[in-house]
């Protein structure tokens, strides 16, 4: 939440800063602002609204000239969005400016410190108190890293910072604790920013600062200091993503164009760990001793990430055999969760930063049990913490809705569970052939699922009036009712619920009234009876059924209103074919009501604070 940017080179700063942001807007775009040196001073602007909005007031930032400076798009925590507490922020005489991700847990405290000191305070948020701690220890020392080091010890929370001195107009200063930050080294200018695609445009060689490390920027270098300010070293990564990757490339939406790649991201993340007619997880690092020695496996994420989970309960304890936890992060963090010897935490995350899910990681891990993080983002903390990570190679995800990243998270987590299963003598090798050539069929049916979106597209445009929809499905069918349910809500506003389908009758069929639209998701051969009874229940009460199925049940249409065929797969994989009508469905109930797709109200992509 919140996105960072930081430029210092040869160019004009604000064009970079704005463009930079633009990519960025994913993470918090409630206002922007940026502070840029023009040789003499800081020139600070700040609006509220969508970054459009800041460059317009900047002329696309020809009214901030200047080759230094610092960006922010914000997703408000303290204080509402407006002017005043968008960032940048300053001290009294605009001599340091400041840009933050994160949040302080104890500015109320250093805010009260300050203010008996003489400080005046003139926004609500917990950023303006580290802008005045800096003044502080800056008057006292009059050396800006020493400042930095200094407040760096007084502030308890999460914070990627971008700095600026008017004293060292030469230099941008980054500084992480717990919130993502990059350094990229361009050949006309070095950058910061919270996350690589604001950098790709301008350079592929990265840093990533770790925790409570410093970077201290020039047009032509960049140097790192640990919390005591002492040089250390460390290397660059070569960004290998496609920088189109993160434009729209002719798509009304990127959650369209992103819907659209998940061929291209299925078939990325399957095709390397598949050698010979086997699942080949190099990067697991594990031994077939040690596989077969886990005992339990706890799933932790958040969001869709969780989702994606819950499918996979079914399919490790379906094939592999193995009991399945599967945990939001924010109830995993504070349940002292019993985590004994033989464990497997696996944590699914896209971004790699969501607080609640790294926080889970380093639980798992101060308890001494073996850590997967199964994450998109290269290099991100989830990344680099976990001790053994799979990449999702789903490339960046630009829409605040998973789509692209979801269904490659269910791959490898698919992956994950056959190898599992083979490994500990579940399956048969003819077994393992037949999931394998499934799997291989799922880009080309996801494809052709996407080639047919008009029936869908005709049956959203009934119901972009919808007050309430519900999704209902029994095993399987139910971990895709809740993304479905989920990705409805997130974009469209219409409220809906997912849930078992034989659960309903206990209390939330009492909502179903005349037109309700219940979404059925009967994927699973065993349990078509017993769902078709619940389509029966709700319809019987007026609800009118889209049933989601295998071209093999047609039995279904004399029990539903609107049915929705999916190819034959594997009973395992059905999710990553039903997710596409629901996507598509949520996409365009979403368009059809005029609502922002890629950014819905109130939300951030990368959710850095718990
Ligand atoms: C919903 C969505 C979120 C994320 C959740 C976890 O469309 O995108 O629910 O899945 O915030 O994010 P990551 O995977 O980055 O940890």
């Amino acid at each position: 939440m919140c996105g960072i940017v930081g430029y210092i080179g040869k160019k004009q700063a604000a064009p970079i800063l704005l463009d930079g942001l633009e990519k960025l807007e994913y993470r918090g775009y409630d206002s922007a602002g940026m502070a840029v040196y023009d040789g003499a001073q800081i020139n600070i602007k700040k609006a509220t609204g969508r970054l459009k909005v800041l460059n317009e007031l900047t002329h696309g930032g020809e009214l901030l000239p200047g080759t230094v400076g610092i960006g922010h798009t914000r997703w408000a925590t303290h204080g509402e969005p407006s002017d005043v507490n968008a960032h940048p922020h300053f001290n009294a005489d605009h001599t340091i400016a400041v840009v933050h991700n994160g949040i302080i847990e104890n500015y109320l405290k250093l805010k009260n410190q300050l203010i008996e000191k003489g400080y005046s305070f003139i926004s609500e948020t917990d950023t303006e108190v580290i802008a005045h701690l800096l003044d502080y220890y800056y008057k006292k020392c009059e050396n800006p890293l020493e400042a930095v080091t200094k407040i760096m010890h007084r502030v308890e929370g999460s914070y990627a910072l971008g700095i600026l001195f008017a004293d060292e107009p030469d230099v941008v200063y980054a500084v992480r604790k717990d919130s993502p930050l990059i350094v990229g080294k361009g050949k006309e200018g070095n950058l910061i920013a919270s996350d690589v695609p604001a950098v790709l445009k301008y350079t592929r060689e990265v840093y990533f600062i770790e925790n409570e490390e410093i970077a201290r920027l020039s047009e032509k270098n960049i140097e790192f200091f640990n919390v005591d300010g002492e040089i250390i070293q460390k290397e660059s990564k070569t960004i290998e993503w496609d920088i189109n990757a993160a434009e729209k490339g002719g798509y009304e939406h990127f959650m369209l164009k992103e819907m659209y790649e998940q061929p291209k991201t299925v078939r990325d993340t399957l095709s390397p760990r598949i050698k010979d007619g086997r699942i080949v997880i190099e990067e697991l690092g594990m031994t077939d001793e040690e596989i077969a020695s886990i005992q339990k496996i706890h799933i932790v994420a958040c969001g869709s990430a969780y989702h994606t989970g819950v499918t996979n309960k079914y399919i490790f304890e379906g094939l592999a055999r193995i009991p399945v936890e599967v945990d939001v992060a924010s109830e995993f963090r504070y349940r002292d969760p019993i985590l004994e010897k033989g464990t497997l935490v696996v944590i699914i995350s896209q971004s790699g930063e969501t607080a609640d899910t790294l926080a889970a990681l380093r639980l798992a891990k101060e308890r001494g049990i073996m850590t997967l993080g199964i994450v998109n983002v290269v290099g991100s903390s989830i990344a680099r913490e976990a001790d053994k990570v799979m990449y999702t190679w789903a490339g960046p995800e630009i829409a605040v809705a998973t789509t692209k990243a979801y269904s490659a998270q269910l791959i490898a987590l698919y992956l994950l569970a056959i190898k599992f299963a083979q490994v500990r003598g579940k399956i048969t090798e003819s077994e393992t052939t037949e999931l394998i050539t499934d799997l291989k069929k799922l880009p080309d049916q996801i494809e052709m699922l996407l080639h047919n979106k008009e029936k869908i597209q005709r049956f959203a445009n009934r119901y972009i009036a919808a007050k309430d929809v519900f999704f209902i499905g029994r095993g399987i069918d139910y971990a895709i009712s809740l993304e479905g349910s989920l990705k409805l809500k997130e974009i469209s506003y219409i409220h809906s619920e997912a849930y078992a389908a034989g659960e309903l009758k206990h209390g939330t069929i009492s909502l179903i009234e005349d037109g309700t639209l219940v979404t059925a998701v009967v994927t699973q051969k065993d349990l078509y009876k017993k769902t078709i009874s619940n389509i029966v229940e709700v319809r019987t009460r007026g609800a009118f059924v889209l049933a989601i199925t295998n071209e093999e049940n047609t039995e279904i249409e004399k029990a539903a209103d609107y049915v929705i065929y999916l190819p034959q797969t594997n009973r395992y994989f059905t999710n990553s074919l039903a997710i596409i009508p629901l996507q598509l469905f949520a996409y365009y109930v979403a368009v059809g009501k005029g609502c922002d797709v890629d950014k819905p109200r109130n939300l951030a992509k990368s959710v850095t604070v718990e």
